[in-house]
């Protein structure tokens, strides 16, 4: 099985050397926390009235500016939207809303940690304190921050900054892939609970060959000791020999889903790789490793759960 993305036999994860927990390398740290460090550091720049003075009146609103609050082009620049220049623009457009009101004024001064700013309707993550990471988790990973048995956890991977973030959610100790982590409990609380249905995407590694008639049946539903279970969409990846790669989505949460699902319809997984959360892809992450999500993505995982 190649690992999903980069067309490249899945490495071994680096927790796997024994006695040697996997850290991130303090540049994979820096990457890590690009986007929070980013926000830091321009909220703590002095905030320089050359915007202002630049600035064209644009029409009015009635946003109230914040006492002490940062210019809101800057808070844009800040998260990631662009640059200032561009913020500017998006701004003087009528794309901005800050607390659902349109605001023209490129001088507005807001509370970045209190309100919600959006641009294209997409809210963006605005407060400096918030991290939103994708790790790729290896297997034989415990979905746990420690381990009374001494199973390679969160914690091994990601060093002391594992303990401020939340994972979103888990995966097993043998299954891989993507897993969410960060430190706004209100998304992640969102992103986990049943009544958003968020769709998380599988590759899986099954016993084949694999008849047609799978599909018809994991779409309507499997019979499992804790109720029926069935899936948003299915599709063979490939055939090989007694092996089959099969993708499944579902917007189930219950316990080794998955493994349960395949199993109960005759075809017990190998192997198991989440690629997607959401509209969050695994895309190349390197086994062990994390990514900072982009804006965007971070904008859209608020929009599925309606942030
Ligand atoms: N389903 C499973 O069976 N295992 C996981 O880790 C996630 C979903």
């Amino acid at each position: 099985m190649t690992r999903p993305g980069s067309g490249q036999p899945a490495q071994p994860a680096r927790s796997a050397q024994p006695g040697r927990p996997a850290r991130l390398s303090p540049a994979e740290l820096a990457r890590a926390k690009a986007a929070a460090a980013r926000l830091h550091a321009e909220f703590a720049a002095a905030d320089s009235d050359e915007w202002a003075a630049g600035a064209e009146p644009g029409e009015r609103d009635s946003l109230t500016d914040e006492p002490g609050g940062v210019r809101l082009q800057k808070v844009l620049a800040a998260a990631g939207v662009g640059s200032r220049r561009h913020c500017e623009e998006l701004i003087g457009a009528g794309r901005v809303e800050v607390d659902g009101e349109v605001v023209r004024r490129f001088g507005a001064r807001v509370d970045p940690q209190r309100q919600v700013i959006r641009v294209d309707g997409r809210r963006i993550p605005a407060s400096g304190d918030l991290v939103y990471l994708a790790l790729n988790k290896p297997a034989h990973v415990l979905t746990a921050m420690s381990d009374s048995r001494g199973r390679t956890t969160m914690t091994d991977l990601l060093g002391s900054s594992a303990g401020r973030l939340f994972h979103v959610g888990r995966l097993d100790y043998d299954t891989e892939g993507l897993l969410l982590l960060t430190n706004d409990g209100e998304l992640a609380h969102r992103l986990t609970h049943p009544r958003f249905g968020v769709p998380k995407t599988y590759l899986a590694e099954v016993a084949g060959p694999v008849p047609r008639g799978l599909s018809r049946q994991l779409l309507t539903g499997v019979e499992l000791d804790d109720g029926v279970a069935s899936a948003d969409r299915f599709r063979v990846v490939e055939q090989v020999g007694g092996r089959a790669l099969v993708e499944i989505t579902l917007h189930e949460g219950r316990k080794h889903i998955v493994r349960r699902m395949l199993a109960a319809a005759g075809h017990p997984v190998t192997r198991l790789v989440r690629t997607q959360f959401g509209p969050v892809t695994l895309g190349s992450l390197r086994p062990g490793t994390t990514r900072p999500l982009s804006t965007r993505e971070v904008g859209d995982l608020y929009a599925v759960v309606g942030l």
